[in-house]
């Protein structure tokens, strides 16, 4: 596994930093390309818990750790992870680096985040309120300003001086208070120092590591049906979550990654607004998500649950080339009766295989389910193959018929070690 990449293929939270830790420990690099603060990765190694936002989840092994161009990075929120790892004995010095062409998140990005927001009412999107939407509008627009940028003062001062100005004009509009330009600059050249240790030309050191032969693991944020291009838009995140980021993101050619490994709970989450058609918002609902802690790791909401969908997975398998799937929070279904399974939509009369890019078809679609009997047995000290329950193979084996795609890891727990390898014998195995 030379060069890969980890994607989530639902809508985010799937547990792609368990699995990314997993995978660390036989990689030399980890590169984050694309998101930002808006990502939070839970890592659980015995009693303590990591959770991160910015920092690629390779850290907590000691790996080479890059964050790049693609991702846009609030360094206040950076300063306060990296404090919160050293502080727990793990060293991020000379271990993490930040790519020179990153773009910022500035105070204001946070602001107009949270007041355009407030103006969309009940058509919310339900972001994370970490500037990321109008911190890529900036990018797009090239009005950004990126790491590079901190240290040609002249430049930096006239650009953020214009950048605050038109931004209090756009607060004022949505009725949300002006930020002083003096004191937003103060805080950006403080940050300049702090930054400059970890800054990289991070384009150069990635390639030069495929190039030696390094192992290479890139890191998604979010999930493939949250990326802007492909996902539920305009429910959706600013950036190319799935793997088609990873190459403008980390500035490295286009097929160099020769794993995907799609990452998918055994269910469905969603935080914030949008369709899902296999939502259950009901008691049995309520019981998955109390079950499955499902509460969002940056901002604590609620996350909406729902059965697995094969209709959306088989979306984000094809978008992001997946060469195998790791089915996570297996252990999650253990108390249920009966499991569904969502293999098509219903929708005037039509059965839908293929992703709607359509939001009122998605909205009123009804989901064509298959049942399964649950195992009512736990898996959580599995460990192999042969560990699961009978029924539990079964389902997995049903969902990897379902995706045409061979699933290689099975999670039964939060923890390393809670993991089954299924050397690709789902099939066989349960014959
Ligand atoms: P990410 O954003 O994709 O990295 O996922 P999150 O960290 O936001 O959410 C996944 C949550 O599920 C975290 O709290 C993980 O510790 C937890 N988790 C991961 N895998 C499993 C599993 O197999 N079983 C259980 N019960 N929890 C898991
Ligand atoms: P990880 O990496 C789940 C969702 C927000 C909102 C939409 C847009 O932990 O899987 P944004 O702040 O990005 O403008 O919000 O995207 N969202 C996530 N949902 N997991 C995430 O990250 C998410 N990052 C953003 O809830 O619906
Ligand atoms: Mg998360």
């Amino acid at each position: 596994m030379s060069v890969s990449c980890v994607i989530g293929a639902q809508w985010g939270d799937e547990g792609k930093g368990k699995i990314v830790d997993l995978l660390a420990a036989k990689s030399d690099m980890v590169v984050r390309y694309q998101g930002g603060g808006n990502a939070g990765h839970t890592v659980v190694v015995g009693k303590r818990k990591f959770v991160l936002h910015l920092i690629p989840s390779g850290i907590l092994h000691g790996r080479e750790c890059v964050i790049g161009n693609g991702v846009v990075v609030d360094p206040e929120q950076l300063f306060a992870e990296i404090a919160d790892l050293e502080a727990k004995g793990i060293r991020v010095r000379g271990k993490l680096f930040l790519s020179d062409r990153a773009n910022i998140v500035f105070p204001y990005h946070k602001a107009l985040d949270r007041a355009s927001e407030a103006a969309r009412g009940e058509g919310k999107i339900g972001t994370t309120g970490r500037g990321i939407g109008p911190c890529y509008a900036d990018k797009y627009s090239r009005s950004g300003i990126r790491v590079v940028d901190l240290y040609d003062r002249e430049l930096f001062e006239s650009r953020l001086r214009a950048n605050v100005a038109e931004k209090n004009r756009m607060l004022g509009l949505l009725n949300a208070p002006p930020l002083q330009f003096r004191e937003v600059f103060a805080e950006a050249t403080a940050w300049a120092k702090r930054l400059k240790p970890m800054v990289s030309d991070t384009v150069t050191q990635v390639n030069d590591a495929i190039d030696a032969g390094r192992d290479v693991m890139f890191e998604a944020a979010q999930g493939a049906l949250l990326d802007i291009d492909h996902g539920t838009y305009p429910y959706v995140t600013s950036s190319n979550s799935d793997a088609t980021g990873v190459s403008s993101g980390a500035g490295v050619p286009p097929g160099c990654v020769k794993t995907v490994i799609g990452v998918a709970k055994a269910y469905t989450t969603r935080v914030g607004s949008g369709p899902f058609p296999t939502e259950l918002d009901n008691a049995l609902g309520a019981e998955i998500r109390r079950i499955g802690s499902e509460f969002g790791a940056t901002t604590g909401r609620p996350r909406r649950t729902g059965w697995f969908d094969v209709v959306g997975c088989r979306h984000a398998i094809r978008t992001s080339g997946v060469t195998e799937l790791a089915i996570t929070k297996m252990d999650v279904l253990d108390a249920f009766d009966t499991i569904r399974i969502c293999t098509a939509y219903r929708y005037r009369g039509k059965t839908l295989t293929s992703f709607p890019a359509d939001l009122r078809t998605l909205e009123n679609a009804r989901p064509v389910y298959r049942d399964f009997p649950g195992w009512k047995t736990a898996t959580t000290a599995a460990r192999r193959l042969g560990d699961l329950p009978a029924a539990a193979r079964g389902y997995l084996k049903e969902l990897e018929k379902l995706l045409r795609c061979r699933i290689s890891m099975v999670s039964v727990g939060p923890e390393r070690n809670q993991t089954v390898l299924t050397g690709g014998k789902l099939q066989s195995a349960t014959r």
